[in-house]
């Protein structure tokens, strides 16, 4: 299905060469939120990805989210770094995580406020985009607390779906490509989903949240996983659906779960964002995290998002709940996700019946398992909650 999102720009945004495939990396904000948006957590985030073998698959922005600024502006009005967090001012510790061979990512608000009451770029646009040019910052999240309602002040969310959002990202694309040094940076749209952000977020950045936030529980993997089974066509090089940084290594999601929710994000072609402390991270966890045969799967260099299809005599999907069967195009063939979700079962499909294979025998190989096969069928015992990722290769 040609989507609107993609016929729109497609070729300015191939040409800025920028965000092909779902951008790799950590984010502060699930780790310990406020508290996580130091110097010392980038810094050691970032020598964790070259000792953990994380830079090697592919990891590569350091993101620091909310609360990283002091309360107020400076007399110029510029954004200022909090000393108690940056002692040494954000441009040397990204000039460090540059030398490493890695990128650095920042965190704003389209409001008058960021969500946690530091100062947003409201009326701003232009002055932060500068001053974060100049620090060398590779990445730009743009979150929308505080923007306007039908009331003033602002709220701190407004909750008026008839609001329109996108001036105000509008206006933070201008000012990120108005300034010369800040060409290459990454743009986030983090405005929850508001309407239908998959359906323009391609003119406006490389990647938009699809819901609110993923809150650590499995009510949310559920959730948004749901939602990206309706909304896959959206996605392409350059730009793509963001299904929310992960909660794998945090202590709250099972081991299946983990799986369940890092192969759907990949699957999916969201970016994968680690939301984890690396210092405490569960050897379970890593492995799954470090899997570089989905990894793989998700920069496949096509950029097509798995969506679901549905088997002769399997129930129609819920809204609402992860269906089972789901498959995506890839450059050398197809991925297959086959998601348990609730309860144990055994889940098979023929080829045949895959959209983007014929009838036929392939060559397959499930990716967390490592378990492989020839035939014209694959059927797998899946665990509750859990999922198999099957790479039927065509060519
Ligand atoms: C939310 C956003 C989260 C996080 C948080 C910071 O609006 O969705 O991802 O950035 O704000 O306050």
């Amino acid at each position: 299905m040609a989507s609107l999102a993609r016929s729109m720009d497609l070729e300015r945004r191939l040409n800025d060469s920028l965000g092909l495939t779902p951008h790799l990396g950590w984010s502060s904000w699930n780790v310990a939120q406020c508290d996580a948006a130091s110097e010392k957590y980038a810094l050691e985030t970032a020598n964790k990805f070259i000792e953990l073998g994380l830079k090697d698959v592919g990891y590569e922005y350091v993101n620091i989210d909310d609360c990283w600024s002091t309360r107020e502006r400076d007399e110029s009005g510029n954004l200022v770094p909090d000393p108690s967090k940056w002692p040494n001012g954000i441009k040397a510790v990204v000039d460090q995580i540059h030398d490493m061979g890695l990128k650095f990512g920042l965190y704003g608000c389209a409001g008058e406020l960021t969500c946690a009451s530091f100062p947003g770029s409201w009326g701003h646009e232009i002055q932060d985009a500068e001053l974060i040019a100049s620090w060398g910052v590779d990445f730009w999240k743009h979150d929308n607390c505080f923007t306007p309602c039908t009331s003033e002040p602002f709220p701190q969310t407004c909750w008026e779906g008839s609001i329109d959002t996108r001036p105000w990202y509008g206006t933070m694309r201008d000012a990120i490509l108005s300034v010369k040094d800040s060409k290459e940076m990454l743009f986030n749209l983090c405005n929850w989903g508001r309407n239908e952000v998959w359906t323009w977020g391609y003119d406006y950045g490389h990647s938009w949240r699809i819901e609110g936030d993923n809150w650590g529980d499995w009510e949310s993997v559920v959730r948004i996983g749901a939602k990206a089974s309706e909304i896959p066509e959206y996605s392409g090089p350059g730009g793509f659906n963001d299904l929310d940084m992960l909660f794998v290594g945090n202590g709250v999601l099972t081991e299946p779960q983990e799986r369940l929710h890092f192969g759907l994000w990949a699957i999916a072609k969201s970016p994968l964002v680690i939301g984890a402390d690396l210092n405490a991270l569960p050897e379970s966890s890593l492995k799954i995290l470090s899997n570089k045969d989905i990894i793989d799967v998700n920069q496949d260099p096509l950029g097509i998002a798995a969506g679901i299809f549905q088997p002769p005599n399997a129930p129609g999907p819920v809204r609402g709940e992860i269906y089972p069967y789901w498959a995506g195009p890839l450059s050398d063939g197809v991925v297959i996700g086959l998601v348990s979700a609730n309860r144990a079962g055994t889940l098979s499909v023929n080829f045949a019946d895959v959209p983007g294979l014929e009838g036929g025998s392939y060559n397959w190989k499930e990716l967390y398992t490592g378990e492989e096969g020839t035939g014209e069928s694959i059927s797998f015992n899946v665990a509750e909650n859990d999922i198999a990722i099957v790479k039927v290769t065509t060519s």
